[in-house]
């Protein structure tokens, strides 16, 4: 993929609620096909705030079959970027804007007669709303069940058009919202998703063997839960697809093992390849990561999250070994297929080759 950034044109910002907006882009004809996506795909956001460089991620909210380019935004307590899309951008607005990449997708097919299960949490709908749209219009036969989870009904992204794609594809969808703070009727339905509600909906609502495969995207503990209580049934792990965008801070033991391994790493030479362009790099553990290494030597690696979650800074390794503190971001074929996220890589050998050109 094109790691470079494009400028694109706001051409709607949407109030979905009170703390999200949906953004909508101008797409000139001569970037369709760079912004040409999949269904659960991201888009890579670049902007300087307060001297400083900023880059996040936002999954695009629509389906490729809508001929647009949309994302939701929920504004997060202390989050610059989102604050200021929430708070400020208006149409006509210019924003750096990677192409779509990222791999929360599924091969759909007009033919397959499939049984999909989305868990999302919060603004965590934005992919799977993708999915969704995505396997209904595209496979006339397959059926999808939405278990989505929020704070209060206030709080809910895109309620309406998932009260319409509930209305037009009434045998074949299925939504569940569940509450916090808010009480229903059937007690099934309040409180959050955790391992124990989780547990209750594959027992009484929807039986796990039956589902080809189930999208996650949410709060970092609903994803947990969903995916240990797949597990736990046996589910294979091929089958279950989860896209994070945070992760929690590493443990003192696990951020004292990386420094220690980044020090022996010191002075490691790498041969690293960038859109044509090959560079030697050695590895300086005050850097901490492969990414920040290539970086500081002047090659603009791409980068999003920084925290092993996006996959925007993959790269290949074609010789040599190395090291990840965390991987969010790769499956395992990839990581089979030699793929690492620089961002949390270091060398553990001398001579080691990569290329983020792939
Ligand atoms: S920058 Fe997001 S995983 Fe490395």
């Amino acid at each position: 993929m094109s790691h470079e950034f494009h400028r694109l044109r706001v051409a709607e910002v949407k109030r979905e609620t009170p703390d999200a907006v949906s953004v909508r882009f101008e797409l000139p004809e001569a970037l369709r096909e760079t912004f040409a996506f999949r269904a659960g795909q991201h888009l890579t956001f670049r902007r300087e705030i307060g001297g400083e460089e900023v880059r996040r991620n936002y999954s695009v909210c629509v389906a490729p079959s809508e001929g647009l380019l949309k994302i939701g935004v929920k504004k997060i307590a202390g989050g610059a970027f989102s604050s200021w899309v929430n708070d400020e951008l208006k149409a006509g607005d210019e924003l750096d804007v990677m192409a779509p990449h990222g791999s929360f997708c599924w091969n759909f097919d007009a033919g397959a007669r499939c049984e999909y299960l989305g868990f999302a949490g919060g603004s965590g709908i934005t992919p799977v709303l993708s999915l969704m749209k995505t396997a209904l219009a595209m496979e006339p036969h397959s059926r999808f069940t939405l278990f989505y989870g929020n704070r209060n009904s206030i709080g809910v992204m895109f309620l309406d058009e998932i009260a319409d794609l509930k209305d037009r594809y009434l045998d074949r969808l299925s939504v569940f919202h569940f509450l916090e703070d808010e009480e229903e009727e059937i007690d099934l339905f309040n409180g959050r998703l955790d391992r124990a509600k989780v547990d209750e909906l594959l027992t009484s609502l929807v039986k796990p063997a039956n589902v080809d495969a189930f999208f996650i995207c949410g709060p970092g503990p609903m994803m947990d839960a969903a995916e240990e209580a797949l597990l736990a049934r046996g589910v294979e792990k091929s089958r279950i697809l989860i896209e994070r965008f945070t992760t929690g801070p590493l443990s003192e033991a696990q951020a004292a093992a990386a420094r220690a391994l980044e020090q022996k790493a010191a002075g490691l030479k790498m041969s690293v390849t960038l859109n044509g362009r090959r560079m030697n790099v050695s590895f300086d553990p005050a850097q901490h990561s492969i990414l920040d290494n290539v970086r500081a030597a002047g090659l603009p690696a791409p980068f999003a999250c920084k925290g092993g979650v996006c996959a925007t800074c993959r790269a290949k390794v074609i010789a040599g070994e190395v090291s990840m503190k965390v991987n969010y971001g790769l499956s395992e074929q990839e990581i089979a297929d030699g793929y690492v996220l620089t961002c949390q890589a270091t060398p553990l050998t001398d001579g080691v080759v990569l290329t983020y050109d792939t």
